[in-house]
């Protein structure tokens, strides 16, 4: 039987003789990856995904075992960065084999979103509408592109652009349309053109560190590789900065390739230090350069 969590509320977790839950830690990688593929095929989160959330949103990814102690689900939750007050549940991923642990795992996200004040919780989207078909695109000079919020109307182009950046690895689709659920003005785009001609060809998402408080993510940036070196990759760092200095937060950090001379090169133009360099970043042998910028305190 599922036992009531309230008991449990002030550790984030629960088990009942069936079921546990507590939140992911590093080992869970793997199981809960091959969770996230056999459940959710194309969309499911790739494994650097899955390690990059559970760093950034800490105990708000909640892992469930069965008395086996077998990853039969997974849900991220975290307050939203602007709305007071409401809590989203970015991803709701069970074993059909285990239905019941559903109930086990919201109980438990939502005794955490409570516990960081949130009344309103709301369910981000499980499906994606279909894709449309891709359009001529030509680059603009330097100076005409725009940096403003993402909407659901530009996650054809913002695809669009995750696949010409990160082809071999990207994000899911379904995920930009969760993420926008939490993000608010963090999931920045830049545009070019205007009326029909308009088309978004570069976003970032800066994403608010659930475990360090005073700590912005820029958890990805990427431009359309017909618009690169026009100074787009610099707008949309320019306005996630500001973003996050109006929010409070003392620091920026992103995690970056040190082979990706272009975006290394963007950073220390914009005065972000290198503040350690992983080899095996997540245990995925990824070498990665973790950058900073200190923000002017307001
Ligand atoms: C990294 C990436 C986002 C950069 O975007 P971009 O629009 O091509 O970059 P920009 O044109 O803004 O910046 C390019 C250069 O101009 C400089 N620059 C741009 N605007 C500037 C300005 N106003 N003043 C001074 N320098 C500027 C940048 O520092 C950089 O230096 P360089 O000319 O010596 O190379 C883009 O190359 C990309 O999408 N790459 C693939 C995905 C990726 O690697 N993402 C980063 C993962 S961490």
């Amino acid at each position: 039987m599922i036992a009531s969590t309230q008991a449990k509320q002030a550790t984030n977790s629960a088990a009942t003789d069936e079921y546990s839950v507590s939140p992911y830690s590093s080992t869970d990688l793997d199981a809960v990856h091959a969770l996230a593929t056999a459940v959710t095929g194309s969309e499911s989160y790739p494994k650097f995904l899955i390690a990059q959330l559970a760093d950034i949103l800490g105990p708000g990814f909640l892992v469930a075992r069965d008395a086996d102690a077998r990853v039969v689900g997974y849900t991220v939750a975290t307050p939203h960065a602007q709305i007071e007050a409401r809590g989203v549940v970015l991803a709701l991923v069970v074993d059909k084999n285990h239905a019941r642990v559903e109930r086990e795992l919201v109980g438990v996200a939502t005794t955490y979103l409570r516990g960081h004040g949130c009344e309103e919780i709301v369910f981000a989207a499980t499906t994606a509408p279909e894709a449309s078909d891709d359009r001529d695109d030509t680059p603009a000079p330097a100076g005409a592109y725009r940096v403003r919020q993402f909407t659901p109307a530009d996650l054809d182009d913002v695809h669009r652009v995750e696949l010409s950046a990160f082809g071999s690895d990207p994000y899911p689709r379904l995920f930009f349309l969760q993420l926008a659920e939490v993000l608010g003005t963090g999931f920045l785009v830049a545009e070019r053109g205007t009326g029909s001609e308009r088309r978004v060809v570069g976003y970032l998402l800066g994403v608010l560190d659930m475990v360090a408080p005073g700590r912005g993510w820029v958890m990805s940036v990427a431009v359309h590789a017909l618009h690169r070196g026009r100074h787009v990759g610099w707008q949309l760092m320019e306005e996630a900065e500001r973003y996050f200095r109006e929010v409070g937060r003392k620091e920026v950090q992103l995690t970056v390739d040190p082979d990706n001379e272009v975006a290394v090169e963007l950073y220390q133009h914009r005065y972000y230090e290198t503040v350690y360099c992983h080899d095996d970043l997540h245990g995925m042998k990824l070498s990665r350069l973790v950058m900073r910028l200190r923000l002017p305190v307001r």
